[in-house]
């Protein structure tokens, strides 16, 4: 009969737990407090049966009562936490008869990387496959490191080649035209044998057109060491064309002139928009030039080696590379104008992630 009581009153407890969930305003829930808490309600009720027990099932009768008063009084209190935090998202975002929460999300705008960045990483990536360590220089430079150490004085004719913006002309101090200076700047920190790459900024006095920028990305190249020659130059920038491009392109070797290198080379490849046919990309010629390089000039490491014997021209050799980002990134992609690089159109930019 007593634990008739209890059983009872568990299965309310049980009951009014289940009642609880399904409510959602608070008309509702003052409805269950009163059937639970009134004065009618469950816990009263049993309160007052208390004075029928036996004597000895008093006091686990009052412990009992003690915690589904507890108990229940959670279960109210959570709900009510929950009703009103719920109310606050309705006024917020209810919109006349339709409420806003109902509707989807707005997808957020991704991320992409830029195409400069993309193929930059991929030319990176190749090179540190073969051992070339990555190194940086600064984008203000001086005439020093930018000329006159890469074997080209001033009033050197070959200094046109490379229209010059200056931050201060008496100072000699400029916007570094190509990144060759790193070279120097390498050279001056580390002892022979090396191989690194650096990739950045350079700045030329060049009129915005569809294919030249004032700012413009390059990436250069320098191995240095003993009995480096002509073929490690051709192995190393063959892999990397065929590894950028595609392993049937055809490349080749012409000669040309640059001050701080003997022989130096220009490098075309055939082109990948024609395969070699001829088309406007190429011009009708059916190559693409790509990369400047050489055999580092005998007077380049002599500047050096005045402070560092280890650089001395009869000790070590060495071939250097240069090449245009921007260039590379519209053969891959097939983009006919360098200035939608910087117009940072996310409709441009979107499309190569
Ligand atoms: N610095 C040259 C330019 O901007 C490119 C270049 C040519 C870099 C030959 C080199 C090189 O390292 O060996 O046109």
């Amino acid at each position: 009969m007593n634990n008739e009581i209890f059983e009872k009153a568990e299965k309310e407890i049980e009951i009014a737990q289940h009642g609880i969930k399904n409510i959602s305003d608070n008309e509702k829930l003052e409805q269950w407090r009163i059937k639970y808490f009134g004065r009618k309600g469950l816990i009263l009720s049993f309160t007052q049966k208390i004075g029928g027990l036996p004597e000895e099932l008093r006091p686990l009768a009052g412990r009992k009562i003690n915690e589904w008063k507890n108990y229940l009084n959670s279960l109210y209190e959570n709900k009510k936490k929950e009703i009103i935090s719920s109310s606050a998202i309705k006024e917020t975002f209810h919109h006349g008869s339709m409420p806003l929460y109902t509707y989807p999300g707005k997808e957020p705008d991704y991320a992409y990387l830029h195409p400069l960045t993309i193929v930059t990483k991929n030319m990176v990536d190749i090179f540190k496959k073969m051992g070339f360590g990555i190194h940086t220089g600064p984008e203000i430079e001086t005439d020093y490191y930018n000329f006159s150490a890469l074997n080209t004085p001033e009033n050197h004719p070959a200094r046109d080649m490379w229209d010059t913006l200056y931050l201060d002309y008496h100072e000699k101090i400029l916007l570094r035209t190509h990144t060759s200076p790193v070279q120097i700047r390498i050279m001056k920190k580390i002892k022979p044998p090396f191989r690194i790459i650096a990739v950045g900024k350079c700045f030329r006095r060049d009129a915005f057109d569809s294919s030249h920028s004032p700012v413009f990305h390059q990436m250069e190249g320098l191995m240095v060491g003993h009995g480096i020659n002509f073929a490690h130059l051709k192995g190393i920038l063959i892999y990397f064309l065929k590894e950028l491009f595609d392993s049937e392109i055809k490349v080749r070797f012409l000669p040309a002139y640059f001050p701080f290198t003997e022989p130096s080379a220009e490098i075309s490849i055939s082109c990948v928009i024609c395969k070699g046919k001829g088309c406007s990309t190429c011009g009708g010629s059916g190559w693409l030039e790509i990369l400047g390089a050489g055999m580092v000039h005998p007077e380049v490491f002599g500047n050096i080696s005045r402070k560092d014997p280890a650089y001395s021209p009869d000790k070590i050799t060495g071939f250097a590379f240069g090449m245009g980002i921007e260039r590379i990134a519209m053969l891959k992609y097939g983009i006919d104008d360098i200035r939608h690089f910087y117009n940072n159109d996310i409709r441009f930019i979107s499309q190569f992630g």
